[in-house]
């Protein structure tokens, strides 16, 4: 692999055994019911990895993001506070519900990136589009009709809108963008949670998703803008208020101008790193296997200075 000035090969595969260990510990609580459990192994053990990690990191999306963890919160630095100096956008367990309802598609997420480089966000809604490498920058308008942007969409593939696939987050907020985008003829793709992997989707031709689109976490937000900068797709953002105290927030939390549209480039500005480890089976990933003492998981490990995207098979003693 080769690397940027500041994140290195070395670096990347320290990441990559943070999210591994978390899905491991998350793992254990599989089906269990306990979504407070789930979050204390994920985060501990996370925590637990990047400590040792020869770094200073920065957490810029953490635990203040969530209710809960008292470990790996927004201005913690982690590591053991040697160069290089970086930031960190995390989420030990994303998809803490479907972990615990032994549900498809929950993961362990990091992305790590130059000091300064990833966009610190609250934990409120963020709109997000966004689709996969190869198109003209603009082919999708956040402004624009969920069923405007399938067609939009389809004409630059050359396809009918009825081959198009769009994800969505299964909430009733998206009611509305699910009878557009029915309307024209799309098909729409709904999880149950988990958009950080419904934005990645768009970039993996073998998942058969076209397009992402709804509001979700903005903390996810950034993290999945981080996924995409290591693939090349388009990302199109905007904070999403429910209430004046949130709008407070985000203007508390030193973001310059709250209405903007973001693109990928405000949410991640220089190089990143982005890992993810599966919790439970999902499209993108196996989920954590525990088998005659080993633990078997399966990881993304992707770097946007070279382009490389890895899947990556690892077993590891257990430690009882
Ligand atoms: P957790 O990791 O906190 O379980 O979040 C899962 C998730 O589905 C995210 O992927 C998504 O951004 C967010 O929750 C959506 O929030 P809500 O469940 O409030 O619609």
């Amino acid at each position: 692999m080769l690397s940027s000035s500041v994140l290195t090969s070395t670096l990347a595969f320290a990441m990559l055994a943070a999210t591994e260990r978390a899905a491991a510990a998350a793992g254990e609580t599989v089906g269990r019911g306990d979504e407070q459990a789930a979050d204390a192994a994920a985060f501990g053990a996370m925590h637990a990895a990047l400590s040792g990690i020869a770094m200073a990191g920065r957490v810029v999306i953490g635990s203040n993001n969530r209710e809960g963890s008292h470990l790996l919160k927004v201005g913690d630095i982690l590591g053991r506070g040697e160069a290089p100096e970086v930031d960190l956008a995390l989420d030990p367990l994303e998809g803490t519900t479907l972990t615990v309802k032994a549900k498809e598609n929950a993961l362990s997420v990091l992305a790590v990136a130059p000091r300064g480089g990833l966009m610190h966000v609250p934990d409120i809604y963020m709109e997000k589009l966004a689709v996969g490498p190869g198109f003209a920058r603009d082919v999708v308008d956040l402004d624009a009709p969920a069923g405007e942007n399938a067609l939009r969409l389809a004409d630059a593939k050359g396809v009918n809108v009825r081959e198009i696939t769009v994800c969505v987050l299964d909430r009733p907020r998206h009611e509305k963008i699910i009878a557009d985008l029915r309307k024209v003829g799309a098909r729409v793709n709904l999880i149950g949670d988990g958009d950080v992997a419904g934005v990645i989707y768009t970039a993996k031709p073998e998942t058969g998703v076209d397009m992402y689109l709804g509001q979700g976490g903005a903390p996810e937000g950034v993290l999945a803008a981080a996924a995409l900068k290591c693939v090349g797709g388009q990302m199109q953002a905007r904070l999403a208020f429910r209430s004046d105290a949130e709008r407070a927030r985000a203007e508390a939390s030193g973001m310059k101008d709250i209405n903007r549209r973001y693109h990928l480039d405000d949410l991640v500005s220089g190089e990143a790193i982005f890992v993810a480890t599966g919790v439970t089976k999902g499209g993108l990933l196996d989920g954590v296997r525990r088998s005659n003492g080993v633990v078997h998981t399966h990881s993304l490990l992707m770097s946007s200075f070279n382009g490389v995207s890895r899947t990556i098979r690892s077993t590891t003693p257990v430690k009882d």
